[in-house]
């Protein structure tokens, strides 16, 4: 196991602030090879892709080499399609937009009109698919359900009630960005497909901590931004083939339907962002003690993803023991300090706002945030004024123990 010194080390904007960045659900930090990349992209072959000259060929394997890095990440197979895209919420859109004109159009089937919103995901997964009210589908809201131990749950049972032969979509989150849960999206996706519908899943809380298997997991779609993953602000949409295949993407007309992922990539996508997304392996590589040349390995990204849950599985269970030393704290999620969760942690205070606790805490150095996070009908759902939301502090593995500590100590003190 790396020391934390090391792995801080990799990060020049963790080791060149005296703020403790507890907010990594937020973003989080770049290492510097990931810096580097986008640097050397620019200086080397900063120009067009599509052309038969060095440069164009090289600058097109830089975005080549950035879906490829995603589909190992992501674990997505031959018969899936990486799409890149500015940020999660926009793909989001596109995919919707996409699935509303195929139905409109026919090449869905018109049957199938109900879509099924997770109602505790990130507004990302959300609006983009409860807006299609308008364009002829029902939405059936799937609302977690309470849970004493956790706050909330998300119920393989309570899906199975919503879905049926009229279901389109089924859309969540793996893991919310207020409460940390881990869900079991494998048994979710499989209640879709048993319906006979398509699932899309929220990665972008999960992927930070946990290395994604859209296989193993069995959606349709799946979605996460790379900014939360030492990457650029990017976004990626792993789709299977056969999902994608009623669907027409809104690229120019001449560009074949099939023609993925172009038809999806609006005017292309940035360049040096794509030698970014490539670079983060280089980071995964020395976290996983390997060498960082291609083809992408992914035995290399299980191996750092274990090194990252055991970098942050005692820094949350530091926090959440720290935490229960804070009086009238409710937490808003599950206090298991065990893999079921990730080091995402909320919570309120009692007799105390939110927003006067954290500022507070950002006059002590302390870079944490307050608010709804844009999951904001949960945190209504769980009865709480969404202006004042919770208290988020957020882990990564570039964090250690003092920042936790600097955490506790100010909101027990
Ligand atoms: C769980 C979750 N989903 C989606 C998003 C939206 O991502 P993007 O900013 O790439 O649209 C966020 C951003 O915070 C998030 O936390």
């Amino acid at each position: 196991m790396h020391t934390p010194a090391s792995v801080r080390a990799r990060f020049p904007g963790v080791c060149g602030t005296s703020t403790a960045l507890l907010d990594h659900a937020g973003g989080s930090p770049l290492p510097a090879c990931v810096i580097d990349a986008a640097t050397q992209y620019m200086r080397r072959c900063f120009v067009q892709t599509g052309a038969d000259y060095d440069l164009s060929k090289q600058a097109a394997a830089v975005v080549k080499a950035a879906h490829e890095f995603a589909a190992t990440f992501l674990n997505a197979g031959a018969d899936q399609r990486v799409v890149l895209g500015p940020s999660t919420t926009a793909l989001a859109h596109l995919l919707a937009n996409a699935v509303a004109d195929a139905f409109a159009k026919g090449d869905l089937p018109k049957e199938r009109d109900e879509i099924v919103v997770c109602s505790a995901g990130h507004e990302a997964n959300v609006w983009p698919w409860a807006r299609l009210a308008d364009r002829g589908f029902t939405i059936r809201w799937w609302h977690a359900t309470p849970d004493p131990t956790r706050t909330m749950r998300l119920d393989v049972a309570a899906l199975r009630a919503l879905v049926g032969p009229r279901t389109c979509i089924v859309a969540f989150p793996q893991v919310s960005n207020i409460l940390g849960d881990v869900w079991d999206a494998r048994a979710l996706c499989e209640a879709a497909r048993a319906a006979g519908a398509r699932s899309v899943v929220d990665g972008v809380a999960y992927a930070p901590h946990r290395l994604p298997d859209v296989e193993a997991i069995g959606c349709d779609w799946y979605l996460y931004s790379t900014y939360k993953v030492n990457g650029p602000h990017m976004a990626v949409m792993a789709g299977r083939l056969d999902a994608f295949s009623p669907l027409t993407g809104p690229n120019h007309p001449f560009i074949a339907r099939d023609d993925l992922p172009y038809k999806f990539e609006l005017g292309g996508v940035s360049h040096e962002g794509a030698a970014m997304i490539a670079a983060t392996y280089e980071h995964f590589a020395w976290l996983a003690d390997a060498s960082p040349s291609t083809p992408f390995d992914r035995t290399v990204l299980e191996r750092a993803f274990r090194e990252i849950e055991s970098i942050e599985a005692p820094l949350q269970r530091r926090l959440l023991e720290g935490l229960q030393r804070v009086d009238g704290i409710r937490l808003i999620g599950p206090w298991a300090d065990d893999a079921s969760r990730v080091c995402t942690v909320s919570f309120v205070i009692e007799g105390r706002s939110s927003k006067e606790t954290v500022l507070g805490l950002n006059a002590r150095g302390l870079g944490c945030r307050f608010g709804h996070f844009y999951s904001r009908r949960l945190v209504e759902q769980v009865g709480l004024d969404p202006a004042d939301g919770v208290i988020r502090v957020s882990l990564s593995h570039a964090n250690d123990q003092t920042d936790v500590d600097r955490v506790v100590a100010a909101l027990v003190g």
